[in-house]
């Protein structure tokens, strides 16, 4: 018996005014340390993942990794790390995208992904939905078509689950912090 999502929220912790003053950040550190919730967290994702029919696992680095890669395992299907830039030895393929000040940027191996291959995008978190906007367009560039992205926690007031289904990206999370 896997712990519930209810259970599961229990387990992150949420500390006011990091990294900003008014910011109450959720912090998954406390639920990825407690073995059930680990557990339970990727058994959820992964029967998402597999309702998708995924093909492959893409996770964000870094907090990203820590599920994509567990669910992928769980799954039986390989991982496709999508990674912050100038990490991986190969010429990449890359996205810059705008954070609230300034850019940032993801790149990804070009032959990661087979033609057509269903890629779920899996993350510990959507906020805005920059990241997972910007990695969807990316992997959709090395190939893969991208219809499901799975999440533990949901911000909604920040919109990017809402932005992500105007995209025609189906989104899943385990639970939500308003
Ligand atoms: C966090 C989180 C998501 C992203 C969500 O990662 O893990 O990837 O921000 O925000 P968004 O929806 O507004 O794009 P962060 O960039 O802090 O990196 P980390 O995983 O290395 O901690
Ligand atoms: N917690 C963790 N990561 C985040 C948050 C948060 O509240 N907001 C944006 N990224």
């Amino acid at each position: 018996p896997h712990l519930s999502p209810e259970e599961l929220k229990g387990l992150v912790r949420t500390v006011p005014d990091f990294p900003h003053p008014g910011i109450q950040f959720r912090d998954i550190t406390t639920l990825i340390g407690h073995h059930q919730g680990m557990a339970a967290s990727v058994h959820h994702l992964a029967a998402a993942a597999r309702d998708a029919g995924a093909d492959k696992i893409a996770g964000m680095e870094a907090r990203g990794f820590i599920f994509g890669a567990a669910v992928a395992v769980q799954l039986g299907v390989g991982f496709v790390p999508v990674r912050k830039p100038g990490k991986l030895p190969i010429p990449t393929i890359g996205i810059d995208y705008a954070l609230e000040y300034g850019t940032d940027r993801l790149e990804v191996d070009p032959g990661a992904i087979g033609a057509g291959e269903n890629v779920v995008i899996v993350d510990d978190l959507i906020a805005t939905g920059g990241t997972a906007l910007a990695s969807a367009e990316l992997l959709r560039r090395a190939g893969a078509a991208v219809t499901h992205a799975l999440f533990v926690i949901d911000l909604p007031d920040l919109g990017g689950a809402d932005r992500l289904r105007q995209a025609g990206i189906a989104v899943t999370s385990l639970m939500a912090f308003e």
